[in-house]
C-alpha cells in the first residue's frame, strides 16, 4: 500500500492541484465566514455563521511540531483545525523529547500512532524530509530552510481576492461569450476570481518564501523578477535543490523568471512587489553582514517609482516584518495587502488540512487533491 501523502513544497503539486487547493480555500472561507463582506466590514447576517465547513478532522488530531517561533502559522493551524472539527496539539521544541532524547524517525512513528497528521516547522529541510520518510500519517511543511508552501498558497489566494485591483484578465477561450448568468441558486463552480497574468517583483533575500514562489508563480502564468545581492549566481543564490525543481518544472522557461542584482531593475513593470526579512530565523549570527549586504534593497515608494513599477503596484510580505526590508510608508500604506495576506494563512492551511490530512483515506491510497 502506498504511504501517506505529504506536502513539503508546492513544487510537488500539479497546476490543477494548486488551483483546486486555492478554490477550496476560497470556498472554506466563504462557508466559515459568510458574514464577512468582501471589504472586511461586518454585516448583520450572522445566522449564516452556523453553517459548518467540512468536518473532516472530526475526532482527529494534528500535531504541530514546531522547532521555531510562529504567530500566523500556529494560529491558522489551531483555529483551522478546530473549524474542521478536530484539534491541533502544539508541540514546541521545549515540550517534547525530539532533538534531545529522541530521533525524528521515532518521533514521527510515535506521533503517527496517536495523531492523524503532522504539521512541522523545522530548521534544516532534511528534518521534515526525515519525518515524512518515517511518518505513517501525512506530513505538511510549516516552514523549513528551503520551502514555505502554505505561505505561498495564502499569497495566491490574496492576489485572486484583489484581482479587481489589477484589471480584467483576458477572456478565457473555454468560456463562451453567451454563458448563462449565475443565479443565486447556483453557487459559482469556481469561487476564485480570475487573475490576469501579473509581473511580480521579489526584492530581498532568497529564502524559503521566494523558493516556493519560484516553483509556482511562473506555472500559473505570472512573471517573476527577482533581485538579490550579487544576482542569481551570487552569495544569495537559490540552493541547487531548489533550482533543480525550478528547471524540472520549466519555471525558468519563457521569461518566467528574471533574476538580477539591481532592485530597481527588478521592480520594472511590477504589479506586485514582495519581500521577506533579510535575517531568517536561525540566521541571527549573520545579522551584521546581511544588513550590510542588503543595503539598497529596502522597498520604498522611491525605489519603485525610480525603477518604473506599475503606478498601481501592491505590496506583500509574509510577516513578521522589520523596517530594514520595507519602510512604514509602504508597509502601512494603501498599497499594502499584508494583513489580508496574513488572514488568508488560516483558510489556505485549513484547505491543506482538510484535503491532505482530513480526507486522506487510511484504508487506501486515495488523495482527494
Ligand atoms: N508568515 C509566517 O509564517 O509567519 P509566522 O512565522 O508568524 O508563522
Ligand atoms: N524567511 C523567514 C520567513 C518567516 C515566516 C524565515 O524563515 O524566518
Amino acid at each position: 500500500m502506498p504511504g501517506p501523502p505529504h506536502l513539503l513544497t508546492l513544487a510537488d503539486l500539479t497546476v490543477p492541484q494548486l488551483k483546486r487547493l486555492l478554490n477550496h480555500s476560497a470556498h472554506l472561507k466563504a462557508t466559515a465566514q459568510p458574514w464577512l463582506v468582501p471589504h472586511g466590514s461586518l454585516s448583520f447576517k450572522r445566522a449564516n455563521a452556523l453553517r459548518l465547513p467540512s468536518q473532516s478532522l472530526f475526532n482527529k488530531s494534528v500535531a504541530l511540531l514546531f522547532s521555531k517561533r510562529s504567530t500566523r502559522t500556529r494560529i491558522a493551524a489551531e483555529t483551522g483545525a478546530a473549524l474542521l472539527g478536530g484539534r491541533a496539539l502544539f508541540l514546541g521544541r521545549e515540550d517534547i523529547q525530539l532533538g534531545v532524547n529522541e530521533s525524528p524517525r521515532d518521533t514521527a512513528r510515535v506521533i503517527g500512532g496517536m495523531c492523524e497528521g503532522i504539521f512541522a516547522r523545522v530548521g534544516d529541510h532534511s528534518e521534515v524530509e526525515e519525518l515524512a520518510k518515517y511518518s505513517p500519517v501525512p506530513v505538511v511543511n510549516a516552514l523549513s530552510s528551503l520551502w514555505h508552501p502554505t505561505q505561498i498558497l495564502a499569497d495566491l489566494l490574496t492576489l485572486h481576492e484583489h484581482a479587481h485591483l489589477f484589471g480584467a484578465p483576458p477572456p478565457s477561450p473555454e468560456a463562451p461569450a453567451s454563458a448563462p448568468k449565475n443565479t443565486k441558486h447556483q453557487p459559482p463552480k469556481d469561487p476564485l476570481a480570475p487573475l490576469r497574468p501579473l509581473t511580480v517583483a521579489y526584492v530581498g533575500d532568497a529564502a524559503n518564501v521566494l523558493h516556493d514562489m519560484l516553483v509556482t508563480f511562473p506555472r500559473l502564468g505570472h512573471k517573476l523578477r527577482v533581485a538579490t545581492p550579487g544576482g542569481r549566481d551570487g552569495k544569495y543564490a537559490a540552493p541547487t535543490a531548489v533550482w533543480d525543481r525550478v528547471v524540472e518544472l520549466e519555471c525558468d522557461k519563457n521569461d518566467g523568471i528574471w533574476w538580477g542584482a539591481d532592485p530597481k531593475e527588478a521592480v520594472r513593470g511590477a504589479d506586485v512587489v514582495i519581500t521577506d526579512t533579510w535575517i531568517s530565523m536561525g540566521q541571527e549570527a549573520e545579522a551584521e553582514q546581511r544588513l550590510a549586504d542588503f543595503q539598497g534593497f529596502q522597498v520604498t515608494e522611491e525605489l519603485c517609482r525610480e525603477g518604473g513599477a506599475n503606478p498601481d503596484w501592491k505590496f506583500m510580505h509574509c510577516l513578521p516584518r522589520k523596517k530594514n526590508e520595507v519602510d512604514d510608508e509602504v508597509f502601512y500604506g494603501p498599497r499594502s495587502l499584508v494583513f489580508p495576506e496574513a488572514d488568508n494563512r488560516k483558510w489556505t492551511i485549513m484547505a491543506v488540512f482538510d484535503t491532505v490530512i482530513g480526507k486522506w483515506d487510511l484504508d487506501g491510497d486515495r488523495w482527494t487533491l
